[in-house]
């Protein structure tokens, strides 16, 4: 058990070595650039190999500590923004953060949950199942217009619908005029693709998790045609036992 009360200690090998970080330090180097307008960080796991699943999901590739900075990161952000295809391979449900977690917020003057923002073209979403029917805080439906109207109406009894459409600008927009500057994405990799064919990417926050995976799961990224190369900055290495915890930025002016 390291000093900081993790199953593992987690060590910083870049920029500087700083060994067994406390979750103090965590969150300062995870702390989110305050530029007056919204930041999209991105949070994925993957095998060495590539995978962002095994058996369906993204679980199994993480463990514990990674677990662990994700949470941290979950505390830090004004909404969690996630795809619907991850909500429904993922079964979220009830609250994302622990007590402990929603106390850190609270204490800080934070809403004691983020909010939850999940974005669906189609909604073909269960407004019965617990995403919905447990759902701490009530949840933002970025959606389209078009989509079925009975699939609308329904929904609109457990989310409040937005008509962003398939654009990651309207949808940062959308969540940028409700003050959610600091935008905290899960992904999945659809979404993921969208953000970065729109340049909208600011951030990564990679977990290489030191297995091979083989199959044919998804990339962190799907769906998106091949572009020009964006360039990211690495901004830190974190490292616990044997997994890398990467965090990078787009190499733009001012960021
Ligand atoms: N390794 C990781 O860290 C990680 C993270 C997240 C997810 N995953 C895994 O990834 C898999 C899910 O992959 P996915 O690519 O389907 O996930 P996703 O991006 O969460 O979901 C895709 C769905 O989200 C909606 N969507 C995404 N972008 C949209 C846009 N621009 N406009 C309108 N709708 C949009 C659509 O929903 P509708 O179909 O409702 O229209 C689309 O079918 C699961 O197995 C999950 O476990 C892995």
């Amino acid at each position: 058990m390291s000093g900081s009360g993790r199953l593992r200690p987690i060590n910083r090998v870049f920029p500087d070595a700083v060994r067994d970080a406390t979750d103090e330090q965590l969150l300062e180097w995870y702390s989110v650039p305050d530029r007056g307008t919204a930041w999209v960080r991105f949070n994925f796991v993957s095998s060495l190999d590539g995978a962002a699943t095994h058996e369906g999901r993204a679980g199994g590739l993480g463990d514990a500590v990674d677990q662990h900075v994700f949470t941290l990161l979950r505390r830090q952000a004004d909404v969690i923004l996630v795809g619907a295809g991850t909500v429904r391979a993922e079964g979220y449900a009830g609250s994302l953060l622990a007590e402990a977690d929603r106390r850190w917020r609270s204490d800080r003057g934070l809403p004691a949950h983020p909010a939850v923002a999940v974005v669906s073209g189609s909604l073909n979403l269960d407004p019965d199942s617990g995403f919905f029917a447990q759902a701490p805080v009530r949840p933002l439906l970025l959606a389209s217009a078009g989509a079925d109207a009975g699939r609308r109406r329904a929904l609109a009894e457990v989310a409040d619908l937005v008509d962003t459409g398939t654009e990651p600008a309207r949808m940062v927009a959308a969540l940028a005029e409700r003050g959610h500057h600091s935008i905290h994405s899960e992904g999945g990799p659809v979404l993921f693709g969208a953000f970065q064919a729109a340049g909208l990417v600011d951030e990564l926050c990679l977990t290489l998790s030191p297995v091979l995976a083989g199959g044919t799961g998804k990339r962190i990224a799907d769906g998106v045609p091949e572009h020009a190369l964006q360039n990211m900055q690495l901004v830190h290495i974190l490292e616990s036992g044997g997994m890398l915890l990467l965090r990078y930025t787009a190499a733009r002016p001012g960021t």
